[in-house]
């Protein structure tokens, strides 16, 4: 096995990586230019024997997923060859956060990339299977994997291992792991009550090593160019680099791939600036935290920045809230939206939500009392459920109390709202098939 690619390939010393080889237009690389720009993969996929130095690689070089957790993938890879059973592979590409849009770019660009990355976790674990799980409105991410899927096949590439697309429905909640297995299996697209685990029990029945698209987009990097070149940009105990999909109030928004670390104002400055002034920034999507846009000068893009500020990189979507918006208002939104989401079996997640969503509505009409309730059961929704999406949800709602202290009181004291731009959050419109773009 050769966790290193030997041959003179393009191994790229600036960034971007995963990104690399993309024009500014929407065309797919094809697997000619896909292996012009990153060079051919050589690993031994000897299925029903994990690839030990590709495991060492991948330890060596520390990447955290890049699908909202940063929990290290050499620990996932060690839990599911623990198991010592036939694994399965799952490549989560669902990404239905609606601000997020970086795993549809990675499978409208650059499919070949993840399904590199996806034989390189079969490899490291020794599976014969693989599923990609996308939603069903991701139409387009689906075409390109298949076509990518197609290009591999008449090329009789990697024989031995089978590559399933499996299309789960679309919603918030599907993401989770434990929901995207079980629609998989023919159950619920719900979380269920773990353990088992993933790694214990996925699909089928098997160990399931369960990654996100852009992780397995940076596997198949790091097992071109090792460790070391992976390590050699972003911070000590994060890194590399990651894609960050920045909307809001910016002169040209989309995605980017930057450098773990690197400052907010420096990745704004790249993305041509604000169009206005900012009032807040939210921080790792609709888990994330909303930050004050005057506290926001000195922040980098690391979970380590974000945790002492009470927050977490999530899937690291980044809004800017113009100053001219209201963040109550926009919290409120979401929170519905949220609550609406729940899937609906854990009581403190389906009542508890609900109850803070109408709160925070009755807050935004000036109701100076609803903001003791909404205080008091965000304290009873964190961690009370079969999954963290109350927790996601309570976490954005309570820097929002924090951050928008000062709305606060102008609505429920002088009852009123000097906001002039409504809607600036994204929220799934009920009529599209996508449920993630309005
Ligand atoms: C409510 C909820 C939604 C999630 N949605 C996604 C998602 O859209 N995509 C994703 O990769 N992970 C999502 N996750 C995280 C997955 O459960 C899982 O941790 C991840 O896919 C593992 O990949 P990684 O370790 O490479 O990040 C979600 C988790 C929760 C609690
Ligand atoms: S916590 Fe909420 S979203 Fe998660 S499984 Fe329970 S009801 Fe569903």
């Amino acid at each position: 096995m050769t966790p290193v690619n030997s041959l003179a390939s393009p191994q790229p010393t600036t960034l971007p990586r995963l990104l690399r080889g993309l024009g500014s237009g929407t065309a797919t690389l094809s697997l000619d230019a896909h292996i012009a720009t990153h060079g051919p993969l050589h690993i031994d996929i000897d299925a029903g024997s994990p690839n030990t130095t590709l495991h060492t690689t991948i330890a060596k070089s520390g990447i955290g997923g890049r699908g909202g957790a940063n929990f290290p993938v050499s620990r996932k890879i060690d839990a599911v060859i623990a198991e010592r059973r036939a694994p399965h592979v799952l490549i989560n590409a669902t990404e239905g956060e609606p601000p997020s849009h970086k795993d549809h770019v990675l499978l409208r660009s650059t499919p070949h990339l993840v399904l590199d990355g996806a034989l390189v976790c079969a490899g490291v674990v020794g599976a014969r299977e693989i599923t990609i799980a996308v939603q069903a409105g991701s139409t387009a991410e689906h075409a390109a994997l298949t076509a990518a899927l197609t290009e591999r096949r008449s090329q009789h590439m990697h024989p031995g291992i089978a590559i399933t697309i499996a299309t789960v429905p679309d919603g918030f909640v599907i993401g989770e792991e434990r929901a995207v297995i079980s629609a998989i299996n023919g159950g619920p697209a719900k979380p269920t009550i773990a353990p088992p685990r993933p790694f214990q029990k996925g699909i089928n029945g098997a160990p399931t090593l369960v990654q996100n698209a852009e992780t397995a987009a940076h596997l198949a990097l790091i097992a071109r160019y090792g460790a070391e070149w992976f390590r050699s940009v972003g911070t000590p105990d994060e890194p590399g680099s990651a894609l960050v999909t920045l909307t809001g109030a910016i002169t040209k928004p989309g995605v980017y791939e930057v450098a773990l670390g690197t400052r907010l104002n420096d990745l704004v400055a790249t993305a041509g600036g604000l169009t206005e002034s900012a009032r807040a920034y939210l921080i790792g999507g609709y888990f994330g935290t909303w930050i004050d846009a005057r506290d926001a000068h000195a922040l980098t893009l690391s979970d380590a920045d974000l945790r002492a500020r009470g927050g977490g990189l999530g899937a690291r979507a980044i809004i800017a809230l113009p100053a001219h918006a209201c963040g109550l208002h926009e919290t409120a939104r979401v929170a519905n939206y949220l609550s609406n989401e729940s899937a609906g079996q854990c009581g403190p997640c389906v009542h508890g939500l609900r109850a803070i969503a109408d709160a925070l509505d009755d807050l935004a009409k000036g109701n100076a009392r609803a903001q003791a309730d909404i205080e008091r059961w965000l304290t009873l929704v964190a961690g009370r459920g079969a999954c963290r999406h109350p927790d996601g949800a309570a976490k954005l709602i309570a820097s929002a109390l924090d951050v928008f202290a000062d709305e606060i009181r102008a609505h429920t004291r002088e009852k009123r709202c000097t906001a002039s731009a409504t809607k600036i959050l994204p929220l799934p419109s009920p009529s599209s098939p996508k449920r993630k773009r309005a």
